[in-house]
């Protein structure tokens, strides 16, 4: 394999930038030649490519978002676009590509894979809901930017007698809020993997204001309801002032924490090595602390186990 091809596609995932560096200088060390892909499928369906080189990738090892920028194409779910896709991949003689995304992008490489194209997934989302890795790229970043408003949050909330709903992403995985409330010492935890409970959260407020907690901060993973009923229902029931915060896209940038940028870079220079082996059609994950590939049709769709004894000790040690 002469000429390799890499985008990133979906939600931009800190670490991404890790992943295309090692990939493109593991491409350029083995005397392939790499081309770079704008704007995810989208940009793939509209030939925008362009060659890389060693100073393609310089100084973005710290960096977050992804120099490739990212899109969800609507066009590219269709059997039309992916044909699209991969003649063009075909035009600019690209034999394989390196698709960084989540579980969409990889039902994207999937469908590339399935029409010749030699394709490998690495897992970029912040989201961690891919049950086939233990660790997405940018999941660990985005605790870390969690925790640091959970701990400013605290500070505010304690000086004021505030309780604080806190809205995290996740899409439907509650893996960042359980990881950051857990890291941050959330009082309660709302995931979508559990039922919850405003009775329960009420009794916790109320306990912990008679033993002198003057904060209560809970964590509440997107979509599972509404931030602003649940404090006006917990200040309702409580008396205690509640407020909301909805942390937003600003868990999605920042510089990739160390575990992101050694994901990345590791995965990056995996999944060149796998398509040198002319490989296809493979996910890179993270298991048990070794690299690991499985056919990605095993990816796509593979909802992630939730740590149910991790749960468990987030709401033993916020009692
Ligand atoms: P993520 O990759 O983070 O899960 P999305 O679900 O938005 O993000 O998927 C990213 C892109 O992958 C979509 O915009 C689309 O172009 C492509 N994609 C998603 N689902 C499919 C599908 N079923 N078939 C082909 N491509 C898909
Ligand atoms: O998949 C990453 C993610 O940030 C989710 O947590 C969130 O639901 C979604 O993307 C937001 O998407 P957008 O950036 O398109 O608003």
């Amino acid at each position: 394999m002469n000429t390799i091809g890499i985008l990133t596609s979906g939600g931009d995932a800190p670490g991404m930038n890790s992943a295309i560096r090692a990939a493109v200088r593991t491409a350029l060390n083995n005397g392939m030649r790499i081309k770079g892909i704008r704007n995810g499928y989208d940009g793939l369906m509209k030939g925008d490519i362009y060659e890389m080189n060693v100073s393609s990738v310089a100084d973005i090892i710290h960096k977050g978002g992804t120099i490739l920028g990212t899109a969800r194409s609507t066009d590219f779910k269709n059997k039309e676009g992916q044909e699209r896709g991969a003649q063009i991949l075909s035009d600019y003689g690209i034999e394989g590509l390196i698709v960084i995304g989540g579980d969409g992008s990889f039902k994207g490489a999937k469908a590339l894979s399935d029409l010749g194209i030699k394709t490998i997934g690495i897992p970029g989302t912040i989201d961690n809901d891919m049950g086939y890795t233990d660790y997405t790229i940018g999941f660990f970043t985005a605790i870390e930017t969690v925790i640091d408003a959970i701990g400013k949050l605290r500070d505010t909330s304690s000086s004021h007698g505030r309780a604080v709903v806190i809205e995290v992403m996740g899409r439907n995985c509650g893996d960042l809020g359980l990881y950051s409330g857990l890291a941050g010492g959330a009082e309660s935890i709302i995931v979508p993997e559990h039922e919850f409970s405003i009775d329960d959260i009420v009794e916790k407020m109320e306990h912990g204001r008679k033993r002198g907690k003057l904060h209560h901060l809970i964590t509440l993973a997107e979509g599972v309801g509404d931030p602003y009923s649940i404090a006006r229902e917990l200040e309702e029931r409580t008396g205690i002032e509640t407020k909301v915060t909805i942390l937003g896209h600003v868990q999605r940038g920042g510089a990739p924490s160390s575990v992101d940028r050694l994901l990345g870079s590791t995965m990056g220079s995996r999944a060149v090595e796998l398509l040198l082996e002319e490989k296809t059609g493979l996910a890179i994950g993270y298991v048990d602390g070794k690299l690991i590939e499985v056919d990605i049709d095993q990816a796509v769709g593979k909802k992630s186990q939730f740590d149910e004894n991790l749960y468990e000790l987030a709401n033993n040690l916020s009692k």
